[in-house]
C-alpha cells in the first residue's frame, strides 16, 4: 500500500539534512519501495527561464536535465499545473522518452503558495500501472515537500 510509505517521507522530510539530499531520499524510497516505480524524480523551474532543471533523482540517468515548457510531458505538466497519467507512452505524441524500457508515467505538479514551481516525475515499465492512488500519495509527497521549499 502507497499510503503505508507515508510515515516514511515524512520522517526524511523532518530531518535537518540538506534540502537535496532529503529529495534524493525521497526518491530512493519511491523507487525501492513500489514495484513499478523505476525512475523517480524531481524536476524544479530553472531560474526565471521558462524550462525546467532536473533535481535529484532514483533510476537511470537520463539525457533530459532540461525540458523546454510545453515539451514532453513534464513540460506540459508546467503549462497546465495538471496531473498527467499516462498509460501507455507510445500513444501520446507529445512525449520525450528516457529509456525506451518505460512504458507509463505519471507527473505530478509541485506548488509553493499556490505557485508551479516543479514537479515529481515517475517512469514505469509496466503498462498502465498508475491509479488514483498514486495520484493522492504523489500529491501528499509535494505538499510535504512544499513545505521545506
Ligand atoms: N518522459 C518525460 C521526460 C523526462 S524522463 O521521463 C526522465 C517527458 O515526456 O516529459
Amino acid at each position: 500500500m502507497l499510503s503505508e510509505l507515508r510515515p516514511q517521507v515524512l520522517s526524511i522530510l523532518n530531518t535537518n539534512a540538506e534540502v537535496s539530499v532529503r529529495l534524493q531520499e525521497i526518491c530512493n524510497l519511491l523507487q525501492e519501495n513500489i514495484s513499478y516505480y523505476d525512475w523517480v524524480g524531481f524536476y524544479f523551474k530553472n531560474g526565471n527561464k521558462e524550462e525546467l532543471k532536473l533535481g535529484p533523482y532514483a533510476g537511470e540517468p537520463t539525457d533530459h536535465t532540461i525540458i523546454p515548457f510545453g515539451k514532453g510531458i513534464c513540460g506540459q505538466v508546467a503549462l497546465s499545473n495538471e496531473n498527467f497519467v499516462v498509460p501507455d507512452v507510445q500513444a501520446q505524441d507529445n512525449y520525450i522518452a528516457c529509456s525506451i524500457n518505460v512504458k507509463a508515467e505519471i507527473v505530478v505538479p509541485l506548488f509553493v503558495n499556490g505557485e508551479n514551481i516543479g514537479q515529481i516525475d515517475i517512469d514505469s515499465n509496466t503498462p498502465d500501472p498508475f491509479n488514483s492512488e498514486d495520484e493522492d500519495f504523489l500529491e501528499f509527497v509535494n505538499k510535504e515537500v512544499a513545505k521545506i521549499l
